[in-house]
């Protein structure tokens, strides 16, 4: 009798299907807000018990609080409130959004009157963010997202079909595969949509007819009860556009009368935007496990060249030549982020503030090569000045100068 030995090279037998998304550890790199924000929320639904709007999870007023923070004070709950598990009685809401207050209450206000709602504005403005911070607070989800493209469909933003279900069973209610939009009208949930603007003309069309009449027609289904899709109490849109994507495919006057607008602009407080950018940059490199180890001063320097370009202007209020390309905040704390990283990681090689020109250069070259020059115009002006004035900061900056050539 012979003995079969395996082949060495032989993998294990499968005993089950390989899962085609293999997840070793649970780890996310990004955790949406629903999840990393969970304690806030639950907290809040029971902080704050006054009426809400159809299907809310929160109260108008706990929702600004939850996209706002509490601005470091510990929020308690009363004393008769039941406290489900795992959530304190006492909890300070992390600031989240840096802005205008009354631009959020707006906001609020607009979606607990069921109209859809449209944030306009800079690229980097956190529009993104405020339509996740909403809708999770509203309706406990953020995920029920299109991305508007020049190639959204019309059914990306209805529905579609599993084909093989369909050609097995023709047109059923199992073979349809909902948009999030769709799954969002049937939970009253609140579904998002970015960059609306990049969207064909037509398929933007799809919206008006949704939004007015707050169903779906599935003709496929014409005879049944599915052939109809209304939309639950709670059912809204959050949409994005982009201002410097004017042009893309602008909106129909239609689809604009079925929207109210609110342009979210960059921060206005450079002590703001500083912290923000400190915050993120920090939690960036403590999530890869290492130290923050960034001067104020560099990031106050970065901040400051990234605030001066953007608005033409210094904070002395010397002219500035702006550059083409958005210097957002996000854009910032990316810069920020990048520094730290390189702080960490090569500790001691170079001051991190030596490769602040390098990066704003990066930022700066990305659409127009012409931005270059702008750039060395801001050295030559505010940077060289400050130098002379007396600023260490500044004249190391200066002394760079010559990064800004390649
Ligand atoms: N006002 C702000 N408040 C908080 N974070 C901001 C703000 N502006 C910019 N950011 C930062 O910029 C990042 C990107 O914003 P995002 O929502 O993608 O912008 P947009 O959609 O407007 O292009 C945010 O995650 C945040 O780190
Ligand atoms: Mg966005």
């Amino acid at each position: 009798m012979t003995t079969v030995h395996p082949h060495p090279e032989e993998p294990e037998p499968m005993t089950t299907a390989p899962s085609a998304f293999p997840s070793p550890s649970p780890a996310r790199q990004i955790v949406p807000p629903e999840d990393r924000y969970a304690t806030e929320l639950a907290f809040l639904a029971a902080h704050d018990d006054g009426p809400r709007p159809p299907a809310w999870r929160l109260t108008p007023r706990a929702v600004v609080t939850f996209v706002m923070g509490s601005a470091g004070r510990a929020l308690k709950l009363p004393d008769d409130a039941g406290v489900p598990d795992g959530v304190p009685r006492r909890l300070v809401v992390e600031d989240k959004f840096v802005g205008d207050r009354a631009l959020v209450e707006r906001c609020v206000v607009t979606l607990a009157g069921e109209r859809g709602l449209l944030l306009v504005g800079e690229p980097g403005t956190a529009k993104s963010m405020l339509s996740e911070l909403l809708s999770t607070a509203v309706c406990g989800t953020s995920a029920l997202v299109v991305q508007g493209t020049a190639g959204t469909t019309e059914d990306q933003l209805k529905y579609g079909w599993n084909y093989a279900l369909l050609l097995a069973q023709g047109p059923t209610r199992q073979a349809l595969v909902p948009s999030p939009v769709l799954t969002a009208m049937s939970r009253g949930a609140v579904a998002r949509v970015e960059e609306v603007t990049r969207c064909l003309p037509e398929v933007q069309d799809a919206l008006v007819s949704l939004l007015s009449e707050r169903r779906i027609a599935v003709p496929e289904l014409a005879g049944s009860e599915d052939a109809l899709a209304h939309a639950a109490p709670g059912f809204n849109l959050i949409a994005t556009a982009n201002l410097r994507d004017k042009g893309v495919s602008e909106m129909s006057a239609a689809l604009k009368r079925r929207f109210n607008f609110e342009t979210v602009g960059p921060i206005g407080d450079l002590d703001a935007e500083t912290a923000l950018v400190r915050g993120q940059a920090r939690a960036s490199v403590e999530r890869a496990g290492a130290p923050f180890q960034v001067d104020d001063a560099v990031l106050e320097a970065l901040v400051t060249a990234f605030r001066d370009l953007r608005e033409g202007r210094s904070t002395e209020g010397w002219e500035v030549e702006r550059p083409s390309t958005v210097m957002s905040t996000a854009e910032a704390v990316s810069v920020a982020g990048a520094l730290a990283l390189a702080a960490a990681y090569f500790p001691g090689d170079r001051d991190v503030l030596g490769l602040l020109p390098g990066h704003l250069l990066g930022v700066v070259r990305k659409d127009d090569p012409a931005d270059a020059a702008r750039l060395r115009g801001y050295w030559d002006g505010p940077v060289r000045r400050r130098a002379e004035q007396g600023s260490a900061t500044w004249r190391t900056l200066w002394d760079l100068r010559t990064v800004l050539e390649g």
